[in-house]
């Protein structure tokens, strides 16, 4: 199947069956210490056509050998290393963070127990998925280099934690390559992380997460293609729920993790 008109139609679908949501934000009340606007409904974002999948063909990655789990919950928070590897996945290891809360009117209630779903790129850009296959070496768009979506061995893909008793997650990863979706248009996606967010009683949320801040490799051409890729910029979101799902990593504000900058998100729930 045609990657693009996959997620294409994916998006079509989207828009159509939950569109309404994008109508539903609340106003502006503060801003937390990442910059995060607080109170925001997290806005939905298309589930993508690379979502893990059982069968398939490349290294599948299993932490968990229970074989009643689907092979989305299979695995742990920390994607930068699969057990039993004695290397590290490439690229630049970030931590995002924060709490899954859901919008009761205007009480904002912790969800403990939630199950957070994450799955991101290599750093080159290739998924592991049976589904991308197609360009897997294209021109970058600035310096005409050649680049090669290869897939990493060492990097785990996809990850899954479960909110503790005050909603909080947290997810080790890399910031995954930007990668091609419409050469001939210039649509290249920036780097972004996919979540599925499910607590009960409460809809699914489906969205993904972008990248800024200084200490970010290749903040420029990031910011570049964030302000370009059609899904983040799309007309359905407002500006304010665009900034929303722009995450501004830095070192740890609490001198804790050191390994790695730090993002922070609550995502907000409603229905
Ligand atoms: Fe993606």
């Amino acid at each position: 199947m045609n990657h693009n008109l996959n997620l294409l139609s994916r998006r079509n679908f989207l828009s159509k069956g939950i569109g309404f949501m994008g109508t539903m934000v609340s106003t502006l009340v503060t801003s937390s210490a990442f910059g995060q606007v607080l109170n925001l409904k997290t806005p939905r974002q298309t589930l993508g056509p690379f979502f893990p999948d059982d069968g398939d063909p490349i290294s599948e990655t299993r932490e968990n050998l229970d074989f009643r789990l689907a092979i989305s919950e299979a695995n742990d928070n920390d994607l930068t290393h699969i057990k039993g590897h004695k290397e590290y996945a490439e690229g630049q290891v970030v931590y995002i963070k924060g709490r899954v809360l859901f919008n009761n009117e205007r009480k904002m209630e912790p969800q403990p127990g939630a199950v957070l779903i994450m799955w991101n790129a290599s750093a080159s850009g290739r998924y592991n998925h049976r589904g991308d296959m197609e360009a897997t070496r294209f021109q970058h768009p600035q310096s005409g280099e050649w680049i090669e979506r290869n897939l990493d061995e060492n990097f785990q893909y996809w990850g899954r934690c479960i909110t503790d008793k005050d909603g909080h997650y947290w997810f080790k990863t890399i910031v995954p390559g930007f990668y091609p979706v419409d050469i001939e248009k210039g649509w290249y996606r920036p780097p972004h992380l996919h979540f599925m967010v499910t607590a009960p009683g409460i809809p699914q949320l489906v969205t993904q997460l972008y990248f800024k801040g200084n200490q970010i490799k290749n903040e420029k051409l990031i910011w570049n293609l964030n302000a370009k890729d059609n899904i983040l910029r799309s007309p359905r979101l407002t500006s304010k729920e665009q900034e929303n799902i722009i995450i501004g990593y830095q070192k740890d504000p609490d001198g804790k993790i050191t390994d790695g900058l730090v993002g922070h998100y609550d995502f907000v729930l409603s229905y």
